[in-house]
């Protein structure tokens, strides 16, 4: 099984702000927070990509799985609190059967951020899939 949290390094920190005080874009920041929220943990990979396509918005992830679901995420605030939401949602999907997290189990911190999922070979087929 593989589980890995790509993250765009050329995303933004905000819809027009580009880098922050220190140079650094917003998805080297959330980076930042993501490794140390996974810090110790060999269960999770980050992978850092240059751009994911999905432009328009920013702080972009995917929460990749070769098993169940992967999804495409953003619009995220590149803090702390975020990478805590990312990871603790992205552990109930690895919990999971198929990828499929109940909404009420998500973290308010990840509602209205998934832009996309992205089906593997195996995934549950329409009508098995809500
Ligand atoms: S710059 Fe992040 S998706 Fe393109």
């Amino acid at each position: 099984m593989s589980r890995t949290i790509i993250v765009c390094q050329t995303c933004k920190m905000t819809s027009d702000e580009k880098l922050n005080e220190n140079g650094k874009a917003g998805g080297e920041v959330l980076t930042d927070h993501l490794e140390a929220v996974l810090a110790g943990r060999d269960d999770v990979t980050i992978q850092k990509q240059d751009c994911l396509w999905a432009c328009s918005e920013h702080c972009n992830v995917v929460l990749s799985d070769n098993e169940r679901f992967s999804y495409l995420a953003g619009r995220f605030e590149p803090k702390r609190e975020a990478a805590e939401a990312i990871v603790e949602w992205f552990d109930k999907h690895g919990q999971s059967k198929t990828g499929q997290v109940p909404f009420k189990q998500w973290p308010d911190e990840m509602r209205g951020h998934f832009i996309a999922r992205l089906p593997t070979q195996t995934s549950p087929n329409k009508t098995d899939a809500s």
